[in-house]
């Protein structure tokens, strides 16, 4: 089996890489590294069953030179955040829609199945108790950016269900929920990994609103299995799948079990949504997944504990302190990796 993984040098992507590989695939990665890094394949970059290529899902011969000869798409690739898309809408657009249809385009021109990485962010402001599959989506306004990210994978979503009804393109959707883990990085606004982030540095932990939102948060490890056995279940196709994290949490109480975890002694501070992002900034106060069409079809059951992936997201930025960037608010700049020279592997 050879898959392609569009943004698999990514924190999820470059596990999910990892998991093929260990599985027998050849894995052909296609990423701009624009927030993924070389360094997150660096268990692999040496496996003569990985083909790396540096370039865009936006670019039409860059699509099609990645999905020569590959029999399923994993499309990781994306604009990932609200941060990210809050500091540059439009690339972040066009990434998310324009590379998401091409991406589904190609495959149906090569006739290979795609899944496609979308994110519980489209359920926006709906708090309902445990988010079915078929839920409301409650967006707010168009004119803030801040809901662009869930509007394109929206889209993209709508996008890849069109191309499996006309077409018969064999999609498979899933809906990640917060996912944590090893190699994620804070310098997008994560919370996880930035706030751990400060703890290991003795900063103030800086929780945004009030605190009292809440979030599920999944690991990395528990999620990717889930991924693969959903793109190789046939009866998947055409729906989207919810993998979610089985603990509801505040962000308040996180930041306290971070210091708890850490042993470390700093302090928490509340930053308001409007210094941490923009005026007339918008939240979700809840975001809890129904995780029972997934569990039913591929027994996806989360397991690994909170406070593990606490500690497996220290130990990581403690090997990598670099990884841990901490953004605050949106004045601060983002930074923009320089265009790389890697040689290509393969
Ligand atoms: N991490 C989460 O909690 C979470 C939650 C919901 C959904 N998701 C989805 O999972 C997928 C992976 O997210 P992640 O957390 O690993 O983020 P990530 O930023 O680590 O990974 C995204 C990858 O895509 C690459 N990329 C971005 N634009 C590209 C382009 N135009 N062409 C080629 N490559 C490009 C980046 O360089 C990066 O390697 C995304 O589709 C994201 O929307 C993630």
């Amino acid at each position: 089996m050879r898959s392609l993984v569009t943004g698999g040098a990514g924190f999820i992507g470059s596990h999910l890489v990892e998991q093929l590989l260990e599985m027998g695939d050849d894995v052909v990665v296609l990423d701009n590294l624009s927030t993924g890094s070389l360094d997150n394949l660096e268990l692999v970059h040496a496996d003569p069953h990985l083909s790396w290529h540096q370039g865009d899902v936006t670019v039409r011969s860059d699509v099609q030179w990645a999905m020569r000869g590959v029999d399923r798409v994993f499309h990781l690739a994306a604009a990932v955040g609200v941060h990210l898309i809050v500091e540059s809408p439009l690339a972040s657009l066009r990434t998310n829609i324009h590379g998401t249809e091409l991406v589904l385009e190609t495959a149906q021109q090569v006739g290979v199945p795609v899944l496609l990485a979308s994110t519980s962010e489209i359920y926006g402001k709906n708090t309902a108790d445990r988010l079915h599959e078929d839920a409301d989506r409650i967006l707010g306004s168009t004119l803030k950016s801040r809901w662009g990210y869930a509007a394109a994978k929206g889209i993209d979503e709508a996008f890849a269900h069109a191309y499996w009804s006309e077409h018969g393109l064999p999609v498979t959707i899933v809906r990640l929920f917060n996912t944590v883990g090893p190699r994620q990085t804070g310098t997008y606004g994560m919370v996880v990994p930035r706030l751990v982030g400060q703890a290991l540095a003795g900063e103030d932990l800086t929780v945004h609103g009030d605190g009292h939102q809440t979030r599920c948060f999944s690991f990395v490890r528990d999620v990717v299995p889930a991924i693969v056995a959903l793109a190789e279940e046939p009866r998947s196709r055409g729906l989207a799948y919810n993998l979610g994290g089985a603990e509801e949490i505040s962000v308040l109480e996180l930041a306290a079990r971070i210091l708890s975890v850490t042993g470390s002694a700093s302090g928490v501070r509340l930053v308001p949504y409007e210094q941490a992002y923009a005026p007339g900034y918008e939240d979700m106060r809840r975001r809890v997944p129904d995780n029972t069409r997934s569990h039913e079809l591929v027994g996806f059951t989360p397991t690994t504990s909170l406070d593990d992936m606490i500690v497996a997201v220290a130990a990581d930025l403690s090997q990598r302190p670099a990884r841990g960037g901490v953004l605050v608010g949106a004045t601060e700049s983002v930074p923009v990796p320089s265009p790389l020279t890697h040689p290509r592997w393969h």
